[in-house]
């Protein structure tokens, strides 16, 4: 461990990192391009461990939330975040707000899906699952979502930022929820159906193709499946039917298809 070395505009959980953590920051600062590609190879330069990032774990997130996630780090161009998987976590389909560049480094055996919209309409641009240790990039055009299907608990490191930021660097990120088939706003966590109260805004009118909508509806009947063993909520109980005929409807036109 060494004394972190932080600009005077930084905030931080806590002004010591473990020293790998703090040569990513170093070298993050050191670069004069900063890109995607230069942001992932300073991640594999820093040679972060899951063991390092254990201060930051948070596997006992409230159910509510689709993972774990705390602050490590924050400047005015850049922040460092920590998520945590337990199995069967998986994140809301979404975006990075104002981030400009950014990447994950993943330590567990991470789904990952790319998608992509065109004019209204959310469609699976492709799947590449995280083998452990590896790092993919974050771009502004970056529509994804990663989660845990492995069985066991795994931590992921973020990086992202921008040049010329403009308040939060991920706030007013957009999820798209194709259940309730609108883009929303939001400042924290890309988390299935997210709170009122955390919503900044959103926009009608988004659809997804088939096998698009059909995973999204499995991904959130499974987290409210989760919610639900652990306290009764009648609002949450009817969205569950009503996914559950979507899920039905949408399976035979699978099967159909074929
Ligand atoms: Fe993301």
């Amino acid at each position: 461990m060494i004394q972190a070395i932080a600009p005077s505009s930084s905030t931080a959980k806590t002004e010591v990192f473990p020293s790998s953590l703090q040569v990513l920051i170093d070298r993050i600062q050191a670069r004069v391009q900063l890109t995607p590609e230069t942001i992932g190879e300073c991640i594999l330069e820093a040679r972060v461990s899951a063991r390092d990032l254990m201060p930051w774990a948070d596997f006992d997130h409230p159910i509510e939330d689709s993972y774990g996630r705390q602050l490590v780090y924050s400047s005015h161009c850049f922040k460092i975040m920590v998520m945590s998987w337990r199995d069967r976590d998986y994140s809301a389909i979404h975006d990075h707000g104002a981030t400009e560049w950014g990447a994950v480094q993943c330590f567990g055996r991470g789904e990952h899906y790319e998608y992509r919209l065109e004019n209204s309409i959310l469609r699976t641009e492709g799947k590449s699952d995280f083998q452990p240790g590896e790092v993919k990039l974050v771009d502004r055009y970056l529509i994804h979502q990663m989660g845990n299907l492995s069985g066991e608990y795994f931590l992921s490191l973020h990086v992202y930022g921008c040049n010329t930021p403009e308040g939060t660097i991920t706030g007013n990120a957009r999820l798209f929820d194709l259940w309730e088939e609108s883009i929303q706003r939001a400042d924290g966590g890309a988390f299935f159906g997210l709170p009122e109260a955390e919503i900044n805004d959103r926009a009608y009118g988004l659809r997804g193709d088939g096998e698009t909508t059909l995973r999204h509806h499995r991904q959130m009947r499974d987290r409210l499946l989760q919610i639900l063993a652990l306290r009764s909520d009648a609002a949450l109980s009817l969205k569950l039917t009503g996914l559950e005929r979507a899920i039905a409807v949408l399976s035979a036109n699978e099967r159909s298809d074929r």
